[in-house]
Formats: C-alpha cells, structure tokens, sequence
C-alpha cells in the first residue's frame, strides 16, 4: 500500500477532485539498447520481472483469448510462421522466449493475441500558444496487464531513439515517442475475431504485411518528423485496420488518420484555425455516430470543451481521461505526452480502473 499512497502523496493522482480517491502508480522503466543483438535486447526485462510471474500471465491472456483447442491446433502454425517474422522481431521474440523459458510458439500468440483486442481513448489537442498535448487511455479486459506495463527507453549509440509504453513479453508499440519530432498512438478498429485474425496474421507475413504495432515501432525509428510519420502509418500496408493518432511539435501538427489494410480510410487533422483545437478517437469512425451503449467520445468531448482551448495542457488532459466513462473499469494506463517536450513523457496504471462517480 504504501508505494500507492506515496503517489497520491506527490499529486499524481487526480484523487483529490474525485469522491472516490483511486490509486495510480508509474509502471518501471528500462533501458533496451538497440546496438545489442535482438536475441539479447529485452534481457533488462528480467532486472523488474520475476519469470514465474511472467509466465503464468502469459498463461491467463492465451486462455481467456484464444480457445484451447485453437491454442493446441495453431502450434504448427505459429512456428511454420517464425520464419516468416522479419526482424528485429523474430530475433527480439526467440530471445524472449529463451529467457523467460516459455513456448516460443506461446510468445508469437502472445504478442499476436494483444492485437486483437485492445480499446482505447486518444486525444491530441493544441493550446491556444500552439503547443500540442497527447493522451491516451489503453483499455483492455486483463486485470494482469496492469502488473506487465512498462515504459521503455530504446537507445541507439547509447542515445534515446524513441520511448513509449507496453507490456513486457510484447514487442510492439502502442504508445511511443520521438523526441522533438511527434508522438503516436493507435485504437483498434472494428472487431476481429480470432478465426478471421489466424487468416490475416498468415496471409499478413506472406504479403509482408506489418502488424500495427510493429509500424509504429518502424515509424518511430524511421520517420524525420510529424509529416513524415502520417505518411508512412498512411501508407504502409499492415494487418488490420486501426486507428493511428499522431501528435508533431510545430502548429497545426494533429491527425486522427483511421486506417484500412491497405492504405488509409480517412485523415482528420487539427483545424485550431476553424476553432477544432482538439480530436478526440476512441474505436469507431468520427463520422459516424458511435453505438448507443459507448459514451466515451461525447463524455471526452464535453470535457474538453469544458476545459478550453486556453487551459489544455498535460494535467488538464490527465483529468480529462480520468473521467468515467472515458476512463472506466477495464482501463490499464493513461499516457500524456508532448513531443516538444519529450521528459514529461508520463504514463499512470491505473491500478483499479475507474468507476462512476
Ligand atoms: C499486481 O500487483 C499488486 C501489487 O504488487 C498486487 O497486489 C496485485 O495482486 C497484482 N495483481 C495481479 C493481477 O497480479
Ligand atoms: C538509461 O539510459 C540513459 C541514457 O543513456 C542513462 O542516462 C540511464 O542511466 C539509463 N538507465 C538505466 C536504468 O540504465
Ligand atoms: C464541443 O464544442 C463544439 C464547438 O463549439 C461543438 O460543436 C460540440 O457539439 C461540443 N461537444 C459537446 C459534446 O459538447
């Protein structure tokens, strides 16, 4: 209790505006240096995580995701796969599997069965000075997951590449950050279900199709800045739609670009020039209105319309995704970022969810 209460302490939490106060704590942070091999890269992982512990949660997300007699029959599948992965991942994958003594056909389904069902809340809004501000809520239906989220620092020549927030065992990114440059996030579109999602990840590696989260890893890596990052999470064909949310440094720099396959579907930029300061995406297309039962987008709306364009910034964005249902029982982590200022990159598990006030 008392590593809880010691954030509450230093302000962290948003508990003294709520009635019921919430526990939030910084999940750990590693070093993953990209000059080593990829075999050897995710090794820090073991300085903070107990392999037991790592893998019976392996266990509990395989079970709950996908059915035992699927997990028993794709076993051939999977390691037919393994020499379909490209790298750095199949090595970074192979070298996971070796260190924490699990399956290696396990920790491909493992970093495959996460892709499938991940919902989220993404805001980039810009202040009335221009500065830009990127939040984000991962929701996800494991209670474990909240013990597996970790900030990692990838460096390169003992530099910082780029940064962001996962789980450990999974090698991509769904929250990440180039300093100075831009910030990304990505919701899962639509539903997929695992029979159709098996045909996709096959077909996605013979195609050399990339999955979503390992291009904003690539992006991250790769792209020069906030116009050169839209453009290639555009363009480049990955497995399944999705939504990717991209933040720059400069005025201006905030898309919403919603994603099929092959291309994009769609790109919604800021407009703080007609008064569209913010965008606000959580899992369905903003043209369309989302179902009756999901209050997310219009309660996130409303907040940041409360909020003002004058006020928005990384603690008011923070409270705006503390508020239920934005944030709600099955959330995992909130991030806030700002790639202009890449040290106040910040990332909250929330320990307990949120509930209705
Ligand atoms: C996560 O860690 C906390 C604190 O160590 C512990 O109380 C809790 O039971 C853990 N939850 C799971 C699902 O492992
Ligand atoms: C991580 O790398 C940075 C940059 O090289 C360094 O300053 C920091 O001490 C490293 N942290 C750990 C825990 O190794
Ligand atoms: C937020 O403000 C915009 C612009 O004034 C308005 O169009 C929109 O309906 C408002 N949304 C909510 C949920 O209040």
């Amino acid at each position: 209790m008392g590593m809880w209460a010691a954030v509450l302490l230093l302000g962290l939490g948003v508990g003294s505006v709520q009635s019921k106060v919430q526990a939030e704590f910084a999940p750990p942070t590693l070093n993953i240096s990209l000059d080593d091999d990829p075999e050897e890269r995710w090794a820090p992982l073991l300085q903070v995580f107990d392999p037991d512990f790592l893998k019976k949660a392996a266990a509990q997300v395989i079970d709950s995701t996908v059915p035992k007699w699927v997990h028993h029959a794709v076993q051939p599948v999977v390691m037919s796969l393994e020499k379909y992965i490209p790298q750095p991942y199949a090595g970074e994958i192979r070298g996971l599997a070796a260190h924490f003594g699990g399956s290696l056909s396990d920790v491909i389904i493992l970093n495959f069965a996460y892709e499938v069902s991940a919902f989220c809340t993404s805001i980039i809004a810009q202040d009335s000075k221009g500065h830009l501000y990127h939040g984000r809520n991962l929701d996800y239906p494991h209670e474990v997951l909240r013990n597996l989220t970790v900030n990692l620092v990838f460096l390169k020549n003992g530099k910082v590449a780029y940064q962001g927030t996962s789980f450990a065992g999974y090698v991509g990114l769904w929250t990440g950050q180039s300093p100075k440059k831009f910030t990304v996030s990505g919701d899962q579109r639509g539903t997929e279900h695992w029979w159709n999602w098996w045909k996709n990840v096959v077909s996605a590696f013979i195609y050399r199709r990339s999955p979503v989260s390992w291009l904003v890893r690539e992006t991250l890596e790769k792209a020069e800045d906030f116009y050169d990052a839209v453009m290639r999470l555009s363009k480049i064909p990955i497995i399944t739609g999705v939504y990717y949310i991209v933040g720059g440094v400069r005025p201006g720099e905030g898309a919403v670009i919603t994603r099929d396959r092959t291309g994009p579907a769609d790109i919604w930029p800021l407009e703080p020039v007609n008064g569209e300061w913010y965008r606000v995406e959580t899992n369905f297309d903003h043209w369309r209105p989302p179902p009756a039962r999901d209050h997310r987008r219009e309660a996130a709306n409303k907040a940041l319309n409360a909020t003002g364009q004058d006020h928005i910034n990384m603690e008011t964005l923070y409270q705006v995704l503390s508020l239920f249902p934005v944030c709600n029982g099955i959330t995992v982590y909130t991030t806030t970022m700002s790639a202009a200022t890449p040290e106040k990159y910040q990332t909250l598990v929330r320990q307990k969810g949120c509930r209705p006030r």
